[in-house]
């Protein structure tokens, strides 16, 4: 534990080559049930127009997204139960990502979409371009501006905080290598208020941004902290409620509805049961393993 506490305190920053370079070495190994998707998804009942994927990976929202193209003879509605009422006009799917392996493979799984290498710290798009923005299980990726600022972060992670496998370690090795400030700002992690700024620049106004993190205060935090191996390339920050409210609402953003998620992969079969409780107790959305907000752009 001391090792791995000293380890923590060793002074690096992180950059966004390694951070691609991570994720391109475990790209074949990203796994969240597709039901977590279906939660993100069934956040808004009116996806239409043109729609930002930040952050994309392999693709997953926009592979649910795809289905509802204007253009696609094979639209329909995917859970009528959830998605009522829908309009389902969209006319454009647009994903960027850092991960050449990421972007490669979700061209591959969804052809329909526009896949584009680029940085959410400076995306290649005008002011007001889309209807959404959806960044799903990313912003928590990112860093807090005066750890960018100041070139030093602790939010790589070293291979014996990854508790895994040599093969796992391997990756974070190579990651470490280069994980040195090399003095060019730009190049490191992303900052959530550089996000924040060009999400709320891209979007039209009353464009909406939809966007997941994972809990601070959810119930099995403490408990799950202790076991977790961790499989990103960079640390997550896990936020509190109130602390992404707060910078939703810095940045311009008016919440407009948010609730509670799991990604099924640990706890899945609490999540039912915290789902049932959260009918009559809707606090226990602000309890769970992730939250998925629904901001409106404010002008
Ligand atoms: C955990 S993955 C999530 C991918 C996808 N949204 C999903 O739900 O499967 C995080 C993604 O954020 C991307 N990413 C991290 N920093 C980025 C940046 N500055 N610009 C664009 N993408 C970035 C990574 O390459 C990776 O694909």
């Amino acid at each position: 534990m001391y090792a791995f506490d000293r380890l923590r305190q060793i002074i690096f920053m992180i950059t966004k080559d390694d951070i691609a370079k991570g994720y391109d070495k475990i790209a074949e190994k990203i796994y969240v049930s597709d039901t977590f998707y279906n939660e993100v998804m069934a956040i808004e009942k009116n996806w239409h127009g043109d729609i930002l994927d930040a952050g994309c990976g392999q693709g997953p929202i926009l592979q649910k997204l795809a289905k509802f193209l204007k253009a696609n003879p094979k639209s329909e509605i995917p859970n009528p139960k959830q998605i009522l009422n829908s309009k389902f006009q969209i006319r454009q799917l647009v994903g960027i990502d850092i991960s050449d392996k990421l972007l490669e493979m979700a061209r591959k799984k969804v052809p329909e979409a526009e896949i584009i290498k680029a940085d959410i710290d400076a995306m290649p798009f005008a002011d007001n371009t889309f209807d959404f923005a959806v960044m799903v299980d990313v912003f928590q990726y990112l860093c807090q501006e005066h750890e960018r600022n100041s070139g030093v972060s602790l939010r790589g992670v070293p291979p014996e905080a990854s508790g895994g496998t040599t093969k796992q370690s391997q990756i974070y090795e190579d990651c470490f290598a280069a994980a040195r400030n090399d003095g060019k700002r730009n190049s490191f992690a992303c900052g959530f208020a550089n996000a924040l700024n060009e999400i709320y620049r891209v979007l039209k106004p009353g464009g909406k941004f939809i966007v997941t993190v994972p809990n601070k205060n959810w119930l099995l935090f403490d408990e799950y902290i202790k076991r977790r191996k961790n499989i990103q390339p960079v640390e997550d920050h896990f936020f509190t409620f109130d602390e992404m409210a707060g910078l939703l609402k810095k940045h311009g953003f008016k919440i407009e509805k948010y609730r509670g998620a799991d990604c099924f992969r640990y706890y899945a079969p609490y999540h039912k049961y915290e789902m049932w409780l959260a009918m009559f107790f809707p606090w226990m959305h602000k309890r769970m393993k992730k939250i998925i907000f629904k901001a409106v752009k404010a002008v």
